[in-house]
């Protein structure tokens, strides 16, 4: 489904992002990144869905080269890799049901958006993945009403609201007590499992990898260093990646 080949950032000011990365993505996997701060995954998932441009290589999804994309198709490849992120991104004051149908701008139009006027299908639709992540009768509350994990549940249904092939989540946990991030793991398990949709997620907690992930890539300074199982990786591969100093946390 997603095939990256030598994929190369380097950022305006030369600092060179990322090297050389490549690996590929079958249709159904839940992918797991993991790598030190700094090391290059968020502006790996930017380049996946082109909120960043990459300066090398290729990014093939459905075997059409992402990277040399221009408006329209553009458009459209991006309308099909929803994304969510550490701090939700939800407005603030409106309802969990007016974010949700927010996700859908692409094909609503940004002004009908505005001025609220959805269809009775795109209605029924966010009702649907409100219901998957949890949420039932809670559409009317304000976004800001909610915990933190309800919040970032909110922020996958409105990432389905796009029909997405892709979901890309970076660190959707990071800002999330223990007990909430594996709720909020468990609901992009389910969105992978029950809807058949593809999930890049970026952590930082190895434990939290084991449990979730059928397969992991470890970035380390821009590069790709690991590619593999989970239970593969060993305590000289978890020093590798995280450095020796480095001791594991675990999220019970
Ligand atoms: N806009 C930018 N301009 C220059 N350097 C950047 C920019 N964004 C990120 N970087 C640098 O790129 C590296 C990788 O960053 P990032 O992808 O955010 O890592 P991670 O998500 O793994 O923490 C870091 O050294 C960071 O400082
Ligand atoms: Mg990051």
């Amino acid at each position: 489904m997603l095939e990256i080949k030598n994929l190369n950032k380097v950022y305006p000011n030369g600092y060179h992002a990322l090297h050389d990365i490549s690996f590929s993505v079958p249709k159904g996997e839940f992918l797991v990144v993991i790598g030190l701060s700094g090391s290059g995954k968020s502006t790996m998932l930017r380049c996946i869905n082109r909120l960043h441009d990459p300066t090398g290589g290729e990014i093939l999804f459905h075997g059409v080269d992402t990277t040399k994309l221009k408006g329209a198709s553009l458009r459209k490849i991006r309308s099909e890799i929803g994304m969510v992120f550490q701090h939700f991104n939800l407005i603030p004051r409106r309802s969990v049901m007016a974010n949700v149908l927010s996700g859908n701008l692409s094909r609503t139009g940004i002004f009908k958006s505005i001025l609220g006027i959805y269809s009775a299908e795109d209605k029924a639709l966010a009702m649907k993945y409100i219901g998957i992540v949890g949420l039932s009768g809670k559409e009317r509350n304000r976004a800001d009403n909610l915990s933190g994990g309800q919040q970032q549940r909110v922020a996958i249904a409105r990432a389905l609201m796009q029909n997405p092939k892709i979901l890309l989540a970076d660190e959707p946990v990071a800002s999330l007590d223990p007990a909430t991030s594996h709720s909020v793991m468990q609901y992009l398990k389910k969105v992978n499992e029950e809807l058949g949709v593809t999930v890049i997620c970026n952590l930082h907690f190895l434990s939290l990898v084991r449990q979730y992930a059928h397969r992991v890539v470890a970035l380390k300074g821009g590069k790709l260093i690991y590619d593999g199982k989970p239970l593969e990786i060993s305590e000289e591969w978890f020093k590798t990646i995280y450095g020796e100093d480095a001791v594991e946390v675990t999220i019970n």
